[in-house]
This record gives structure tokens, C-alpha cells and sequence, in this order.
């Protein structure tokens, strides 16, 4: 190329002119060229922008299906728990309004230790189903008012294995099974149905055994005179060590001095601990 055009003759100059010319056509399809890829580059990032929002959105319908459904089978499994528990107390009129007071106590007892939202809603439903298994134990036992015979007992006792196996055909329940499996259980080996001791019962046996007497202690029976729920903290105290594991005792006596028990006996805080 020429820096100084002034000393060009004609034909050097045309044909300078027709370099610059094709140059500058060519320069010009280039252009056009990448103006129609960047044409087609944004027409298809569009379109995958519009699909992944219509993704996102699908997702997020389906999200909220999701958990919509997950809502609703929690309400229906608990009132499917509910009503499994009130067959039990129909059977067995004693013990009306146990399996109620049973759920609560635990529920407040759980919470104290520190327990998280899941865990509470497994506690309520062991809890609630933990003499779920007296269904397998006839009538003639479970109504007796006195004393059993040593046969009867040992018929009686199975109502914690056969709650265990009811519980483990349903998935959702089986997190519940250490509450039903392990309530009569003692710290000294001596329970049932596995004479575990100590730290080898599952923690959820160790606080039902305790939460269980409690209202077992405070509640009417034909047979006795209820005891005040002094009395029975005292008994629970007392049994430390021996029935029940001797850490959490002091923790149950903290809940009822702190007026929890109380509490959570009281319909409208139940309502509340019954939305976990
Ligand atoms: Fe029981």
C-alpha cells in the first residue's frame, strides 16, 4: 500500500481504488455475517432463557404439590395416629385420657432436652401409639381390675412387641418403634421385653418408662386413689437409678417444678404443642 498518494499515477491509483474497494465489501459481508450470528446466538439464548423459566416454574408447581401433599399426609397420619390411640382407650376405659396426657408430658419432656421439630412429631406419635399393642391382648386381661396372674402378665407384657410390629409396617411410623418397643423397660435390667439396662435402652424407652408412671401414678383407677403429682415426682425421685436413668430424672423433676407439666396438661398450650 501507498503511504503518500500525491505522486500515484492514474492506473496505480485505480487500481489502489479497487483493492479498497473489494477490501472493504468483503469487511462489510463480514460484518453481516457476524451481525446474523449474533442475531442467531441471541435468538437461542432467548429461547434458553425461556425454558429454563418455564423449567424453574415447573419446579416450583411442583414444589409446592410436593409439599402441599407432605402436609396434608402429616395431618392424616396424625389423625390416623389419633384414632388408632383412641381405639386402645375405648377397649380399656381405665386408662382414658392416658395416651393424651402420655403425648403431651413427652412432648414438653422432649423439648426441654432440646429436642428439634422432627423429633418432637416422632415423640407425639410414639407417645401417642406406645399401648398400641394391647389390640393382640384380650379383654379379660386388659379390663381386669386386680392384680394379674403370672400367665396374664406374661400376655400382657407382649403388648410392646406387638405395638413394635404393627408400627413396622408403616414406614412413616417406624422411627416411632424405640417408644413402643422400650417403655417398659428398666434402668436395672429388670423390664421388658428385653431386660436391656442402662445406656443400652434406646433414650426414647428411658423417657416414655418415666413420662408412663407418672400418669400411670396420677391418674384414677378403680383400684386406687390416685396420687398427687407431687407424691408421684417424689416416687419417680426416688426410683432413680433403679427404674429410671438417674440423668434424666433430675430433668423430669425440672419440668414438673417449672410448671411445665402443668402446662402442657392445659388444652390450649396442647393445641399449640400439637402443631409441631
Ligand atoms: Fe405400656
Amino acid at each position: 500500500m501507498f503511504d503518500d498518494i500525491a505522486g500515484l499515477s492514474r492506473a496505480e491509483l485505480e487500481r489502489e481504488v479497487r483493492y479498497w474497494r473489494s477490501q472493504s465489501l468483503l469487511l462489510a459481508r463480514d460484518f453481516a455475517d457476524v451481525r446474523a450470528d449474533l442475531a442467531r446466538h441471541a435468538a437461542e439464548i432467548g429461547q434458553l432463557r425461556a425454558q429454563l423459566l418455564s423449567y424453574a416454574e415447573d419446579l416450583n408447581r411442583e414444589y409446592q404439590l410436593v409439599r402441599q401433599r407432605t402436609i396434608e399426609l402429616e395431618r392424616l397420619l396424625v389423625a390416623t395416629v389419633g384414632a388408632l390411640a383412641n381405639s386402645i382407650e375405648a377397649r380399656d376405659p381405665y386408662t382414658r385420657g392416658h395416651t393424651d396426657r402420655v403425648a403431651r408430658i413427652t412432648i414438653a419432656f422432649c423439648d426441654r432436652l432440646g429436642w428439634k421439630r422432627e423429633r418432637l412429631s416422632i415423640a407425639r406419635m410414639g407417645a401417642l401409639l406406645h399401648d398400641i399393642g394391647k389390640i393382640g391382648v384380650p379383654d379379660a386381661i386388659l379390663r381386669k381390675p386386680g392384680r394379674l396372674t403370672p400367665e396374664e402378665y406374661e400376655l400382657m407384657k407382649q403388648h410392646t412387641t406387638i405395638g413394635a410390629q404393627i408400627l413396622q409396617g408403616i414406614d412413616a411410623l417406624v422411627p416411632a418403634i424405640p417408644f413402643v418397643l422400650y417403655h417398659h423397660e428398666r434402668w436395672d435390667g429388670k423390664g421388658y421385653p428385653h431386660g436391656l439396662a442402662g445406656e443400652e435402652i434406646p433414650i426414647e424407652g428411658r423417657i416414655l418408662a418415666i413420662v408412663d408412671t407418672f400418669d400411670a401414678m396420677t391418674s384414677v383407677r378403680v383400684y386406687r386413689e390416685p396420687l398427687s403429682m407431687e407424691a408421684a415426682v417424689a416416687e419417680i425421685r426416688r426410683c432413680a437409678g433403679t427404674q429410671f436413668d438417674p440423668d434424666l430424672v433430675p430433668e423430669f423433676v425440672g419440668l414438673y417444678e417449672d410448671g411445665l407439666i402443668h402446662r402442657a396438661l392445659q388444652e390450649e398450650v396442647t393445641r399449640e404443642l400439637y402443631a409441631i
